[in-house]
């Protein structure tokens, strides 16, 4: 969440008198990519953007435009509460009067914009409309599960009809712009913006990001009912050292363009008409004055002509960061590098039509900083159409199929983690039988909690919690609730009187976890990551009373919980699952519908061993099963790349989640024992979906266990022999599928080039003659591999 105001304004200005200029030093030198030259472009996708007419549109009102009317495109304001103070120069109605405001966001209604809109339409000389833009993360009023619980479904259709509802709920208010999808890749849930996102991996963030980009832009952008969407942070963000939000990041090129870029690219190839720069600073120089990664990749090598905007104040951090001694120095080197709208810290306005008038900035950035915000606003239509239509905002209740879509969303996301048995049979689902339910823990009935971090205008009243839901389903005589204190802090009374209400029930759903709003988002990142307060404490005098206990974890990261993990008997993720928590968590633990998430995240199981993800280089001494369970037997074994106090592997690895039968796999097979580089580098598009099948490789899987459930197979690749390491797995590709209690399936996956491609030593992207494994596989652990070879 943003914290500038008007005194952090202040200190900018002040910290830049004392700082000293770095320079504008260039990363290394530039590899000679070109969408041409490297097989892959961003042309037809993007079409909303590539229409002649709009092209002449643009050039007509920019030659109509002012100095200042240019640098007023470039301007964004916030003006109201969801997600920060008002800020920078609250004097707007004048300014929009006069043509210095390209955007507004975080307004509250469509009557608030509409009164805006006219002041612009009307009032000012070009009549140019605002675009009114807002953190849309998870839902504008019908609020769904949080990005990382929804990427756990490994189900595009649930986020693309998330977004969907999404675009027509914030059109519908008057914005036409949702700062997402956040498609930073995290490997640390120490940061607590891993919640915004996908997860570990690249490729199914590129699912996921794809996903998002059709849902809320929709089949046309200038549908009243579609937004534009922002695809962020660009770039590494998720990379801050330590786990600390804002913090620096280190990655190489090579890193870069193997695992964090690739769901921003797939994000513009879908079409999205805008991206976010970061705040952090990447090798070194911040990315909101990154050239390299603004200009060079993302206009030269992938062709993106759509609007850059910063992230909230990051223009005038570049003051902080050192790298500019005043706000006129930090606007000179972020719209140099590529950023087109200063995003609230005034940097633009107050500076830019002075530099333009000393040649700091030439005339012809200027001019495409500022088509590439026209373009978008005639893409989305507001010239033909400013205005909302006041009456399509949604009073009253929600309607019955958003509520049940975002149902479906939690049911999906919720991945069992642990389901022992006891006396014969698994403790979920659970039944009649299972007698009376003791619901324990301040998660068990907080609305608010539920709804999860960035929540927008997501409203309490509109969630049901378990404890709602539970009553409904088991009738309240059959349960009793004890909260059992607050997330952070609890009495003695309190856990007393919850481990009492336990003692007296056949069964306790124990819901435990972090506070949604303060320990999990922006400025949220924690080195501490056990459960919050005395939940710890009170989830182990709960199990101590020796009733079946099943942990419900409310989160928006993975949780290292060695204890819990080895006494409590039944374990779900439930992340935070938005309006629908209770009744989703009750189908499920009631077995209507088996869980059938997988995680996004490897879960470590302690805090020492983060960062841990699947897709990890193999080192030149792996473990390969050597660890506390096998110390090593001599000293040659013994200088491994290993813990000598912790295992290496995670607690659950990428991909994990059990589900109420058990499942069979059998061996991979593939249909090809060789295929040649040059054939599949003439073929290498980097977007499998428009791609040739190169190869398909296939396995059975049974469901031996006597119930239907949803099974998400997972198929992964390794790449041995290349020129630069690759990991141990990479995912290529998954698919839910529905299996009936003893039947078997052949999952097939058909390959493209993509999937045995890769960054080479020269940061380009190839095919290499290589060794390739092939897994198919419930997760990122498990399987034997098929074997193949590429030759030149
Ligand atoms: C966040 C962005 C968000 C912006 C506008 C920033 O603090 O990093 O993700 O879109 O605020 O609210």
């Amino acid at each position: 969440m943003p914290w500038n105001s008007r005194p952090r304004a202040k200190l900018i200005v002040m910290a830049g008198v004392l700082s000293v200029v770095l320079g504008f030093a260039l990363p290394k030198p530039l590899p000679a990519q070109t969408p041409e030259n490297s097989g892959r472009s961003i042309t037809d996708e993007q079409s909303a953007l590539k229409d002649p007419a709009i092209e002449k549109r643009v050039d007509t009102l920019l030659k109509k435009m002012t100095l200042e009317e240019k640098v007023g495109q470039l301007a964004q304001y916030s003006s109201g509460a969801p997600t920060g103070p008002s800020t920078g120069n609250p004097d707007y109605p004048n300014m929009i009067s006069r043509g210095e405001v390209g955007s507004l966001f975080n307004l509250d209604s469509a009557h608030a914009a509409n009164e805006y809109q006219h002041l612009a339409v009307d009032k000012s000389r070009l009549h140019i409309p605002l675009l009114f833009g807002l953190d849309v993360i998870h839902g504008f009023r019908t609020t769904f599960p949080v990005p990382l619980a929804l990427a756990s479904t490994w189900d595009p259709s649930i986020v693309e009809r998330y977004a969907r509802i999404a675009a027509q709920e914030s059109s519908a208010a008057g914005v036409r712009w949702v700062f997402s999808p956040m498609v930073d890749i995290a490997r640390d849930p120490r940061w607590g913006r891993i919640v915004e996102g996908a997860g570990e991996d690249p490729y199914l963030g590129s699912v996921m990001a794809r996903a998002y980009v059709r849902g809320y832009q929709g089949k046309k952008l200038n549908d009243k009912e579609s937004v534009a969407a922002c695809v962020k942070h660009f770039v590494g963000y998720g990379a801050a050292e330590g786990g600390r939000d804002y913090n620096p990041a280190e990655i190489s090129e090579h890193t870069l363009r193997e695992i964090y870029l690739p769901p921003f690219y797939a994000s513009i190839r879908e079409g999205s008409v805008s991206l976010m720069s970061s705040f952090n600073t990447l090798n070194g120089l911040p990315a909101t004055a990154n050239p390299f990664t603004l200009t060079q990749i993302l206009r030269k090598e992938w062709g993106f002509n759509g609007l850059t905007v910063s992230d909230w104040t990051s223009v005038g951090e570049l003051v902080p960061h050192g790298i500019a001694r005043d706000k006129a120095g930090a606007a000179q080197k972020a719209i140099n590098a590529g950023v087109d709208m200063d995003m609230v810290s005034d940097s633009y306005h107050e500076n830019l039509a002075d530099l333009v008038k000393h040649g700091k900035v030439s005339q012809a950035r200027l001019d495409e900083a500022v088509r590439n915000v026209l373009r978008v606003k005639f893409a989305l239509g507001l010239f033909e159409d400013p205005f909302t239509d006041e009456s399509r905002e949604m009073q009253g209740a929600l309607p019955t199929e958003r509520v049940e879509a975002a149902r479906l969303a939690a049911e999906r996301s919720f991945v069992l983690l642990k389901n022992s048995v006891t006396g014969g049979r698994a403790i979920l689902p659970l039944t009649v039988e299972s007698g009376t339910i003791a619901l324990i823990g301040p998660m068990g009935d907080s609305a608010q909690n539920i709804l999860g971090p960035w929540a927008g205008h997501g409203r309490a009243e509109d969630a049901v919690t378990l404890r709602v839901a539970l009553e409904q389903r088991a009738g309240a005589g059959k349960v009793r609730y004890a909260k059992g204190g607050e997330p952070q802090t609890a009495s003695d009374a309190e856990i007393q009187a919850a481990v009492e209400t336990a003692k007296q029930a056949d069964i306790v759903l124990l819901a435990l976890g972090e506070e949604a709003a303060e320990q999990s988002g922006e400025a949220a990142s924690r080195a501490h990551l056990d459960l919050p307060g005395r939940q710890e404490e009170l989830l182990e005098k709960v199990t101590a009373t020796g009733k079946p206990v099943v942990l419900l974890l409310f989160s928006g990261r993975p949780l290292p919980l060695p204890w819990a993990f080895e006494h409590v008997p039944a374990i779900v993720a439930a992340w935070f699952p938005g309006i629908q928590a209770g009744p989703a968590l009750a189908r499920v633990l009631f077995g209507d519908v088996a869980p059938s998430g997988k995680l996004v995240v490897s879960w470590p199981r302690t805090m020492g061993q983060i960062p841990i993800y699947y897709n990890a280089l193999n080192t030149g001494r792996p473990a390969d099963g050597y660890d506390l369970t096998h110390p090593p037997r001599n000293s040659l074994e013994k200088y491994i790349s290993r813990y000598i106090d912790e295992q290496n592997t995670p607690q659950f690895p990428f991909g994990f989640g059990l589900t109420y039968s058990s499942l069979e796999y059998s061996q991979t097979e593939v249909d090809s024992a060789k295929l040649s580089a040059a054939a599949l580098n003439a073929n290498l598009r980097r977007d499998a979906s428009s791609n040739r099948t190169q190869a398909t490789v296939s396995a059975t899987v049974k469901n031996t266990g006597n119930r239907a459930v949803d099974e998400v197979v997972q198929v992964y690749v390794r790449l041995i022999g290349t020129s630069m390491s690759e990991p141990v797995r990479k995912l290529v590709g998954f698919k839910r599928v529905v299996l009936a209690s003893g039947e078997s399936k052949r999952v097939s996956f058909p390959l493209s080039a993509d999937a045995f491609s890769l960054w080479d030593i020269q940061n380009n992207l190839r095919v290499e003659p290589s060794h390739v494994q092939l897994w198919i596989s419930p997760d990122s652990s498990r399987g034997l591999p098929a074997e193949m070879d590429i030759v030149e």
